[in-house]
């Protein structure tokens, strides 16, 4: 099956983040170099399910020349296989398997980082899967559930089922957002696995991106939310890869970028009223917040309640030409732990 990913630089991919990586987030991102892979928001599979049809325009209406991968998440069989068949009837780059969503309501189920507990069960639905799809297959996960001492047992699973990739988010479930990744459990999964295995998490900048690839020896990057706080970032690593300098982006590149992005997203979900998407947009600017007036930018941004309080918060800190941060301060409360990947 051909490869994908570039062969002359580590390969760049969007995490995929619920409610965050739509068609037009997908869109807007390429608009601004974009990575090489795009995987989609969760489609949520049980014995009952239907495929989402707004996730599924991702892959459908998705004409930026970006391959995108499926990702399902649950823990039967059956309705994972009817799935996995029905996916691959669209044109998808391949199917990939969740298994790190930490969300208590997923794990509960035994879904997501809920199926680490349980390698011998991740067996059987690797082992189904893999007769199933025709195409890439291929699988996201965290170190663990508890604590990476439970990562090489895991290891041992995902060898057996010839998965085309495999994506580490190197932290444990219990770890959720809130430490640094450890790095020396995707350099184990490089060395253990005979597909490329792409390193996940905490990639904000260049120089952590950079420390990443050295540490662990991965093909690839994926980077989630870094891409959202500085959608340049994809291009920042293709520039530092090619010997070229990174354009410096001010506070005036950002305020363009929040209102395409406030203009793209609105359109798509019609079916919210303006103040609503006020409300969706602050998903959005949690992130790309941190770090822009030591605070005061965040601060005011949680109260709005309106289109024009937005943006006359958003004029007031970013209608400027001074360099914005492209690395979140070291105290940031949504960024935890990145400043140990150097
Ligand atoms: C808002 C949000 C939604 C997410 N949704 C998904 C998802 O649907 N599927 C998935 O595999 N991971 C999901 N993740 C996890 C990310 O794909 C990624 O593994 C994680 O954010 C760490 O990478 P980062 O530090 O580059 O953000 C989500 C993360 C966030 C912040």
């Amino acid at each position: 099956m051909r490869s994908l990913l570039p062969k002359d630089r580590p390969a760049l991919v969007l995490a995929p983040m619920q409610d965050v990586t739509d068609l037009p987030f997908m869109r807007l991102v390429a608009e601004y170099g974009g990575p090489d892979i795009f995987v989609t928001e969760y489609f949520r599979v049980t014995p009952d399910s239907r495929l989402d049809g707004n996730i599924l325009k991702s892959i459908t209406e998705n004409e930026t020349g970006i391959p995108v991968f499926a990702q399902m998440i649950g823990q039967d069989i059956p309705a994972l296989v009817r799935n996995a068949k029905a996916l691959e009837k669209y044109p998808v780059a391949g199917i990939d398997l969740n298994l790190g969503c930490p969300a208590p309501v997923v794990c509960r189920k035994d879904a997501g980082g809920g199926l680490l507990r349980q390698p011998e069960r991740v067996d059987e639905i690797l082992r189904a899967l893999r007769d199933t799809v025709e195409g890439r297959f291929t699988v996201k996960c965290r170190v663990g559930f508890t604590d990476k001492s439970e990562f090489p047992r895991l290891l041992e699973v995902f060898q057996k089922h010839a998965i085309n990739g495999l994506t580490v988010h190197g932290r444990t479930v219990r770890d959720a957002y809130k430490t640094a990744v450890h790095p020396e459990c995707v350099a184990m999964a490089v060395q253990a696995m005979p597909c490329p295995v792409i390193a996940n998490g905490n990639v904000v900048d260049v120089p952590t991106g950079v420390a990443y690839l050295r540490q662990t020896g991965a093909a690839g990057l994926m980077l989630g939310r870094g891409a959202i706080r500085h959608p340049w970032l994809f291009e920042n690593l293709r520039a530092h890869w090619e010997g070229r300098p990174a354009a410096v982006r001010t506070g005036r590149d950002m305020l363009a970028y929040i209102q395409k992005l406030y203009e793209v997203t609105a359109a798509f979900h019609p079916r919210f009223e303006t103040n609503p998407h006020v409300h969706k947009m602050k998903r959005y600017m949690v992130f790309i917040t941190t770090g822009i007036a030591e605070g005061q930018f965040e601060h005011r941004i949680r109260r709005v309640l309106s289109e024009p309080e937005f943006f006359a918060a958003c004029y007031e800190y970013l209608d400027n030409d001074e360099p914005l941060p492209v690395r979140p301060p070291a105290s940031s409360g949504v960024f935890c732990g990145f400043a140990e990947l150097k």
